[in-house]
């Protein structure tokens, strides 16, 4: 079965391909489609817009996931505005800045990954899976790797390390869209198209 994805990011490809497995065929987002909205005040939400949107235009079944980082002592922020939380058109560094500052004096730094991962077929199905990954919120940024929050996002059962401070194989073997897409991938495989 051949998937089209709401990405156009090789790496984001790359990852999911090897997530998912041969037997799934993925394509990347053709450029001609163009990138949605994300309006949403859920992760579930902002996922499914792309993955059918993608479908209206390809007429091809779809995936597309969405990300947050949610934060306990900041009620649940970044949230769904993970990607702009200093401001739109915010680059990492700056989101990770703002997160440090706004969080500066907490001693409570428990948060979450979580991952939305969907899929929107042509014959009507959806299906999605929600995942999880808790960590807390380093003091200041470790490590290089990586992208995003991964400088200051600590794993459980990390011993302490960033994901930034992991190898790139490491990480993505336990990451929260690791989680999110080895469920999907299970609901893919039972679902036959009528
Ligand atoms: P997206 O839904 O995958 O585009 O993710 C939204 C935002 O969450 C990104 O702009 C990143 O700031 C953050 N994010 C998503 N995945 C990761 C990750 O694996 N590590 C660190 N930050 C991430």
């Amino acid at each position: 079965m051949n998937y089209v994805l709401a990405t156009a990011n090789q790496d984001k490809v790359s990852e999911l391909v090897k997530i998912l497995g041969d037997d799934i065929q993925l394509t990347a987002r053709p450029r001609w489609v163009p990138e949605v909205i994300e309006d949403s005040d859920s992760l579930v939400g902002n996922a499914r817009l792309k993955a059918r949107a993608l479908l209206g235009a390809t007429e091809t079944a779809s995936l597309a996931d969405d990300t947050g980082l949610f934060v306990d002592a900041l009620g649940g922020d970044p949230g769904v505005l993970s990607a702009r939380f200093a401001g739109e058109g915010a680059s990492y560094a700056d989101n990770v800045a703002a997160l440090l500052d706004a969080m500066a004096g907490m001693e409570n730094r428990r948060c979450e990954f979580r991952t939305a991962a969907f899929m929107a077929c042509p014959c009507g199905a959806e299906l999605w899976v929600e995942s999880r990954l808790a960590g807390s919120i380093a003091g200041h940024p470790l490590g290089t790797g990586g992208f995003g929050y991964d400088p200051v996002f600590l794993p459980e059962g990390g011993g302490g390390r960033s994901f930034s401070e992991m190898t790139p194989e490491e990480k993505n073997a336990s990451s929260h869209r690791f989680r999110a897409f080895s469920g999907l991938g299970i609901l893919l495989r039972f679902h036959t198209h009528p």
